[in-house]
């Protein structure tokens, strides 16, 4: 794996010597997670290397390594912080999709579809396992924000699952999606500038950043769950809507007063509940495709995009917080 990484996100870091690092960094985290996800069982072996395999964007080693920019990114713990935050990723997304009854990720079928749901979660419960393992040959710090972490992510996935219960729609969506994503990838962060041996309040530095572009990469992905093509996404588009998770686009579009033809029968199908009707799950798509709820959340986006990008200001200026710049550019307009 070489430039193949940026090339799956359509991110450019403007200056080589960071390129080359980061990239040197996502290598060796290849090779480590292959090695970590082994197993003599041949079914665990295979349906844990099976997404691993597939791809992905690495987005949180890659935040790892940004994050090692602001010490010595060739600290020996570096690579192996950033694959307990690879499997801890990658352990929530074989339990997301049996939650979600997904059939498709990162362009090839879900775990739970191509063996059972069974198999998918103790395949999820094995990565942890293995997250867990790595993180213990880094010390007691490592493993217990490697902990809290999972705990913040479990549950920003548990409210999400019982809904507002009457508390602000928005507030609530806003609260779930910092707790279940914005937690992972505010350690990824931290995790990049702690082993890399950076001061404490640039460490601090990071994990706030890192909270506020993990906000609002989910953000971007629940709106290219509602705009793209499943061949950008790896996933089927619309599995939101069809499993009744509202997301921001859908919160505004039943929050908005608008009273053109469209946003009215827009409100009225998103009223309904889960879409799993095909006509209207098609038909709830194609308005808010066009809808101006969608212009609205795309705003949201580039906001938080921009809050993420102030949190920078204690960080050194240089090439390493230029890279961390062009990704507040990138999510902004992400379109895969
Ligand atoms: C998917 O994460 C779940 C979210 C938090 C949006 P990614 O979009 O990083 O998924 P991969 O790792 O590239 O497959
Ligand atoms: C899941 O959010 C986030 C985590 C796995 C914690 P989504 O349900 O939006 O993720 P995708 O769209 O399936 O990747
Ligand atoms: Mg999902
Ligand atoms: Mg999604």
């Amino acid at each position: 794996m070489s430039t193949g990484q940026f090339g799956a996100l359509g991110l450019h870091l403007a200056d080589p010597r960071v390129e080359a690092s980061v990239l040197g960094v996502l290598d060796g985290v290849e090779g480590q997670l292959r090695e970590s996800v082994a197993s003599a069982d041949p079914l665990v072996a295979e349906a844990s290397r099976h997404l691993v395999d597939a791809g992905g964007k690495r987005f949180r080693p890659l935040l790892v390594a940004l994050g090692a920019q602001f010490g010595e990114p060739t600290a020996a713990e570096v690579v192996p912080a950033a694959v307990v935050m690879e499997l801890t990723h990658l352990a929530t997304l074989y339990h997301d999709d049996v939650m979600d009854e997904a059939a498709v990720r990162r362009g090839a079928p879900s775990a739970n579809s191509r063996w059972t749901n069974s198999v998918a979660i103790l395949v999820g419960d094995f990565l942890f396992a293995r997250a867990a393992d790595i993180a213990a040959n880094l010390g007691p710090e490592a493993v217990r924000l490697q902990a809290r972490t999972f705990a913040r992510l479990v549950h920003g996935q548990i409210a999400e699952t019982v809904g507002p219960r009457g508390s602000d729609p928005v507030a609530h969506y806003l609260h779930v999606i910092a707790e279940k994503t914005g937690s992972l990838i505010a350690t990824s962060a931290r995790f990049g500038g702690m082993f890399a041996g950076a001061p404490a309040e640039h460490v601090e530095a990071l994990a706030g950043y890192g909270e506020i572009i993990g906000v609002a990469f989910q953000l971007s992905d629940d709106l290219l769950d509602i705009a793209s093509e499943s061949v950008q996404s790896g996933k089927t588009p619309g599995t939101d809507l069809r499993e009744g998770v509202p997301t921001l686009p859908v919160l505004y579009a039943l929050g908005s007063d608008d009273s053109d033809a469209a946003s009215v029968r827009l409100r009225e199908i998103l009223a309904t509940g889960p879409l799993v009707d095909d006509a209207l799950h098609a038909e709830a798509l194609g308005l808010l495709r066009e809808s101006p709820a969608l212009k609205r959340a795309r705003e949201t986006v580039r906001s938080y995009a921009e809050d993420a990008r102030t949190r920078l200001a204690p960080l050194p200026q240089g090439p390493a917080r230029r890279a961390l710049e062009s990704l507040c550019d990138y999510i902004a307009d992400r379109t895969s």
